[in-house]
């Protein structure tokens, strides 16, 4: 397996576990970060084994940023360039359900990779902002469009435009958020939805992932024209006769996960 620096990486049955882990910077996301985020999802999404990854932080920040002090010095044609923060766009592509559980600063970076995750579990201590303008920057991982679609124009705009960090309640209530959790009870909540996410069929809960994602991408009839194909591709599948036939007998599935 590859080793990795800023991150850690850990396996409990069928769920993985990917930790931030900069604690000097607040997990600040420099582009190595970046890079092993990446790298470590992707390779986990490989794994037929894998029935959902975990994306948290520390207690007190699941990031606070993309990395100031690394952003500092560039130019347009270092990030034009290199593409900066483009390789994020491959986490939002990753097939395998996700989980962010957010304990503590989700700001900037933070809030954006909270975002590209598809169940976004709170800690009653989380912070949630795009605080970019502070810097003099806009947001640049996808804030400005997936905040808006998370929680309206308004909220975005003043979010975006004073910087203000929001609470778990707000967010909640805004709707960027799926639930709060007590911060000593996150990991354990977030690895029990885990859990269960990766008792489901993997091609059927992909499926369902790639279904509700679509919501995002285009119109209504065109949405619901997606989901059609796919709810007639699962009867393919022996999980739907699995499934069904479970149900009918009264007794619990067994997923073969095809
Ligand atoms: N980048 C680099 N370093 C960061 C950082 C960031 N985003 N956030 C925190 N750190 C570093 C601090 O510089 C500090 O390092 P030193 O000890 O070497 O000084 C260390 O982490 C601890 O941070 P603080 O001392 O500031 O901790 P605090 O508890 O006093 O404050 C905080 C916490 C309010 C989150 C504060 O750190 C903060 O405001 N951070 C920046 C938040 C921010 O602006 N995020 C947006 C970044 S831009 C972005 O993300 C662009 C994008 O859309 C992709």
């Amino acid at each position: 397996p590859t080793t990795y620096e800023t991150i850690l990486l850990e396996r409990k049955g069928r769920v993985a576990v990917l930790t931030l882990n900069r604690p000097e910077a607040l997990n600040a996301l420099n582009l190595q970060v970046m890079t092993e985020v990446v790298a470590a999802a992707e390779e986990l999404d490989r794994d037929p084994e894998v029935g959902c990854i975990v994306l948290t932080g520390s207690a007190k920040a699941f990031a606070a940023g993309a990395d100031i002090k690394e952003m500092r010095p560039q130019g347009y044609m270092d990030m034009y360039l290199s593409d900066w923060f483009t390789a994020w766009d491959r986490l939002g592509q990753v097939r395998t359900p996700t989980v962010a559980a957010v304990s503590g600063y989700a700001l900037g970076g933070g809030c954006e990779l909270a975002m590209l995750c598809d169940i976004l579990l709170a800690a009653d201590t989380a912070k949630f902002g795009q605080p970019e303008i502070r810097l003099g920057v806009i947001p640049g991982i996808g804030g400005s469009q997936r905040l808006t679609r998370a929680v309206g124009k308004a909220k975005a705009m003043e979010l975006c435009l004073t910087g203000r960090t929001m609470g778990a309640e707000e967010a909640e209530r805004a709707g960027l958020v799926s639930r709060i959790v007590p911060a000593a009870e996150l990991l354990a909540e977030a690895l029990s939805v885990a859990e269960t996410v990766a008792g489901m069929s993997k091609p059927v809960a992909m499926m369902t992932k790639e279904a509700v994602n679509r919501a995002f991408e285009t119109t209504l009839a065109e949405g619901v024209r997606f989901e059609r194909r796919l709810f007639h591709a699962v009867f393919a599948t022996a999980d739907q006769k699995e499934g069904m036939s479970a149900f009918v007998d009264k007794r619990p599935p067994h997923f073969i996960h095809g």
